[in-house]
């Protein structure tokens, strides 16, 4: 198992963006998670596509290998958007069925653009959708928290909704990334990656610290230690 940590920029300094998903990087990120909200679908409001074109240039390692930009969008209506994000620089674009009219064609139309096509599941969400796209998905994102808002605490609902996440992909035989995102932090991380998880989101915890090496080197030590190995 390779795990993945991704770095939300929605606690980072916006004032200093591109700064701060170089420094990120430079500290061990895999993905740069990038949180789209429209005051409609979620009670907020963030950043656009103009802000991922800016910053895709910035999602680059020391050695110039390409980080990927995984956008998360908490939008409703979704096709329109999705599509201007992967025009922006996405590699990765996820969003939530039930913003969706027609979710099969959300899923095709990511994918037409080239990138990775992912849904995303709020706490409250079943998983049914997924037996039914499953071989159009690349990634499932569990919401561990209610969308809209960084710095919210862990639900432990998600780590139950993860295993059977986790089995449903083992079954489908598909090279599915398995994302969760909200209220990660060092001492919870091994849990999820316990439950199935691959991939892991983390904005307070990581951008909320001096130390954003510190915080992903103890998560990767926590993850060491998970049943999958590091
Ligand atoms: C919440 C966002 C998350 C958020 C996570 O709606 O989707 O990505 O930034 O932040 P933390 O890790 O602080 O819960
Ligand atoms: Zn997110």
């Amino acid at each position: 198992m390779t795990y993945r940590i991704a770095p939300s920029i929605l606690s980072a300094d916006f004032a200093r963006l591109g700064e701060e998903v170089r420094a990120v990087i430079e500290a061990g990120a895999d993905w740069i998670h990038f949180d789209v909200m429209d005051n409609h679908y979620v009670p907020n409001l963030s950043i656009g596509p103009a802000v991922a074109q800016a910053i895709k240039p910035h999602c680059v390692r020391p050695d110039g290998t390409a980080v990927p930009l995984d956008v998360h969008l908490m939008v409703r209506p979704v096709d329109a958007l999705a599509t201007a994000f992967a025009k922006a620089g996405a590699d990765i674009v996820t969003f939530h069925p039930d913003a969706s009219t027609h979710v099969d064609r959300t899923l095709q139309l990511i994918r037409a653009e080239g990138c990775r096509a992912g849904l995303v599941f709020n706490p409250a969400a079943p998983l049914d959708v997924l037996e039914w796209v499953i071989d159009k998905v690349d990634v499932v994102l569990l919401m561990s928290v209610n969308p809209g808002f960084g710095g919210q605490s862990f639900i432990d609902s998600t780590l139950a909704k993860c295993e059977r996440a986790r089995r449903l992909i083992d079954a489908s035989g598909r090279d599915i990334r398995l994302e969760v995102d909200g209220g990660i932090k060092v001492d919870n991380i091994r849990r999820v990656a316990d439950a199935g998880a691959d991939t892991f989101v983390a904005g307070s915890a990581i951008f909320g610290q001096p130390s954003y090496r510190a915080v992903i080197d103890a998560m990767r030590a926590e993850l060491a230690g998970a049943r999958r190995g590091g």
